[in-house]
């Protein structure tokens, strides 16, 4: 009653207050807790940053080790979890697949639903005392834990590979490497420079307010039901094409432009709206997104290793001139944090449609923290329940079928 314009889009609400991460949008600031992006990602870790993010500050060395252990302890997944990887088609998503598996996760762990949510329930369960908080501690815990885990088996999966247990003494990034492309030989070990590129893209993409997946997840659990459910519908919303998909979008539009003297006629038809350009435009930037400057550089490190891959060119090309094409200047149209990742995940040799996993993976993490924000809320959790506005139909009466025109 008394609403008279819809927020399409939610162009202008905001559903909740948080600490957790800044942006303005007009001048490119990212920050998390306070901490600008681009200090983070020269000086801290994916996993510092994850306890940053969930906890609000900067952990001490032995805050770290004890959270990097329980990290590490959590990540290996139940035996039954495999039965469910094997029911999976050999050509099916991962995102799909990951999807699953966190819903699946659900079902094993079903009295984490939060019933009595409290601020003295999460002391709690983050000081595991008691076995009930206990249970529910595994909920936002494991969650986090198993992402990599989780990840790497719908991995290996498609390959018809054995799943690998994740392997002690090894970073965060090296391990999930290890995890995905352990071969059997004792040797094995990720290239550190490799590990720690993904390491910085893990950090860049662990969270970023509420987007439409961390909305999702926010949406979700605020009926209180269990965080791996959450989880499961925030992957969900991630995996599209405007979203987290635009990672494995940015490379397909790439592949099909072909060739950098195709890019003039590319830039012409999406100017017709003929084409999208994926990897530019944002709901809150209007300039460059501050995590592309930051993979751009990233980018160059991994080409050391595994040389140029072959559609940066396209890509220059493609950058340069939107960027100074009237069309994208007067929208405010610039490169996001997808533009550059696609091709550094490409050349690490990542089959494309597992890009949008490696956006997941990390964003649990952001996922979680907000999570824990909204259930620690003075004044507990209020259901996420919009309005609308009707414009269907005035009261009409039920016509029978043989009567119907
Ligand atoms: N290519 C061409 N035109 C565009 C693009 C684009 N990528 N993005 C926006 N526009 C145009 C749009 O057509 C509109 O023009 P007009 O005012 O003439 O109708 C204007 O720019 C404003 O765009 P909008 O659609 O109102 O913007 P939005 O805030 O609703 O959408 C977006 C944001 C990210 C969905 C959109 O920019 C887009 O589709 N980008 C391509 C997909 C992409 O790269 N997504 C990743 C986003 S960043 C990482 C993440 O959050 O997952």
């Amino acid at each position: 009653r008394g609403l008279r314009v819809a927020d399409k889009g939610f162009l202008n609400t905001a559903v909740i207050t948080s600490e957790i991460t800044y942006i303005d949008g007009e001048k490119g600031v990212l920050r998390y807790r306070g901490y600008p992006i681009e200090q983070l990602a020269l000086d801290s870790s994916f996993l510092e940053t994850a306890y940053l993010l969930i906890y609000g500050n900067l952990p001490t060395k032995e805050q770290y080790h004890v959270f990097e252990g329980e990290v590490m302890h959590h990540s290996i997944a139940h035996q039954d979890t495999e039965g469910l990887f094997r029911a999976f088609r050999y050509d099916a998503h991962p995102m799909s697949i990951l999807t699953s598996a966190f819903a699946y996760l659900g079902s094993m762990y079903s009295e984490a639903r939060c019933f009595h949510f409290s601020h003295a329930l999460l002391k709690m369960i983050e000081l595991n005392i008691g076995h009930r908080p206990t249970r529910l501690c595994k909920g936002s815990r494991y969650t986090r834990s198993k992402a990599t885990t989780l990840a790497a088996m719908a991995y290996r999966i498609r390959q018809g590979r054995k799943f690998v247990t994740p392997p002690a003494g090894l970073s965060y990034t090296a391990s999930f490497l290890y995890q995905l492309d352990h071969l059997g030989e004792e040797s094995y070990t990720p290239s550190p420079i490799l590990a720690k590129a993904l390491d910085v893209l893990f950090l860049l993409h662990a969270d970023h307010e509420l987007n439409a997946s961390c909305t999702t997840v926010l949406q979700t659990s605020s009926s209180l039901v269990d965080p791996y459910s959450a989880v499961a519908a925030g992957c969900a919303s991630l995996y599209g094409p405007l979203h987290g998909g635009a990672n494995e979008a940015v490379i397909r539009m790439l592949i099909s432009i072909g060739s950098p003297d195709n890019v003039p006629a590319f830039v012409e038809a999406v100017k017709r709206r003929e084409k999208v350009l994926s990897g530019f435009g944002h709901r809150v930037y209007k300039t460059t997104d501050p995590r592309s400057f930051i993979i751009r550089k990233t980018a160059d490190e991994v080409f050391k290793v595994t040389g140029k891959d072959e559609l940066l060119e396209t890509a220059m090309r493609l950058h340069d001139i939107a960027m100074n094409d009237e069309y994208f200047i007067k929208r405010k149209l610039a490169p996001n944090v997808d533009f550059w990742s696609g091709l550094i995940y490409r050349a690490m040799g990542f089959p494309l449609d597992f890009f949008p996993v490696l956006f997941a993976v990390p964003r649990v993490v952001g996922w979680l923290a907000h999570w824990r924000q909204m259930m620690l809320q003075p004044g507990g959790v209020k259901i996420w329940r919009p309005r609308q506005i009707y414009v269907g139909p005035t009261r009409r009466d039920y016509i029978p079928m043989e009567d119907r025109v």
